[in-house]
């Protein structure tokens, strides 16, 4: 089961929106999903669940109860079925006062304690997202140090390659705490406006710069916007709609670059065609 840590150090690049959809992608493919609101902002929570919920749910049935070490399990934590096939572990803004800059230096059986708790959570699952904030401190530190993979969402735009840049020098500090190199999963193209001109030379110089570059993009669309309003992964929303159908691309891209890496099963049905079997017998 992999655990793949959404991460890129700048904000409103679609780390939160390509948690969600993309977990709602990979539980579309039939594939048991949870997605981990590890970012005090909180906002995978709060789009899904209400406006408030980070704020009326107390911090021990959020993220926050693995950071602080509580004895909690999935029952305590875990919200059941926000899309067939997908459960949300809440964020809480309460995580953040965990948070420290130059988060190696933190005593590292904190960090052990976090993951002995996400062990706890994740057991049955066979992918586990979990969203990270827009600064790589503490609450993203652990969840790195916790990672099987992580994936990169970026916008493709002229200043995007320094950002990306960091990440990368970024990874190489936990792949060396770590002891071993944290696979990236992906480089994910988000709100893709165009095939020609300017964009399309900004995706091709990322592509040469960063080859694990993924080759689905998710295009610029109301879609997504919408479904977040309705509090729902765009595939509740527009399931047939080009969004919904970039990231079912992206569940298959990732999954057989997991599959190579020996972190995931290659063997997952997918529910579309489990079902047309059912109705044909
Ligand atoms: N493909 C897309 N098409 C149109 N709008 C999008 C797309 N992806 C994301 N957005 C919009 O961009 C905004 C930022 O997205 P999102 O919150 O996912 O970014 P983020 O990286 O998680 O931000 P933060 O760093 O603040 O956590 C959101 O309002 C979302 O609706
Ligand atoms: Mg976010």
């Amino acid at each position: 089961m992999p655990i793949i840590a959404m991460t890129n150090q700048k904000g409103g690049v679609g780390k939160t929106t390509s948690t969600l959809n993309l977990g709602a992608a990979f539980a579309r493919l039939g594939r048991r999903t949870l997605i981990i609101d590890d970012d005090p902002q909180s906002s995978l929570t709060q789009g899904l669940l209400t406006p408030d919920a980070t704020f009326v749910m107390p911090p021990e049935r959020t993220i926050y109860a693995l950071f602080a070490g509580l004895d909690a399990g999935p029952s305590e934590l875990v919200v059941e079925g926000v899309f067939p096939g997908l459960d949300l572990l809440p964020g809480s803004p309460r995580a953040g006062s965990f948070n420290r800059p130059e988060p190696h230096t933190v005593d590292p059986d904190h960090a052990a304690l976090f993951a002995e708790g996400l062990d706890r959570i994740t057991a049955g699952y066979d992918v586990v997202l979990i969203d990270t904030a827009p600064s790589l401190q503490f609450n993203t530190w652990v969840a790195l140090l916790a990672a099987d993979a992580v994936l990169v969402p970026a916008q493709a735009e002229a200043y995007g390659n320094q950002g990306i840049a960091i990440v990368f020098d970024w990874l190489h500090l936990v792949g060396h705490v770590r002891g071993r190199a944290l696979p990236i999963a992906g480089l994910l193209v988000n709100q893709h406006k165009s095939r020609r001109g300017l964009q399309q030379a900004v995706v091709d110089a990322l592509r040469e710069h960063f080859p694990e570059t993924l080759s689905t993009a998710i295009p610029d669309t109301t879609d997504i916007p919408e479904a977040i309003n309705l509090g729902k992964p765009v595939q509740a929303h527009k399931p047939r709609g080009t969004a919904a159908k970039a990231y079912d691309a992206v569940a298959r891209e990732i999954g057989a670059r997991l599959a190579a890496l020996g972190l995931m099963a290659g063997d997952g049905k997918d529910r579309g065609e489990a079902e047309d079997a059912r109705e044909a017998a």
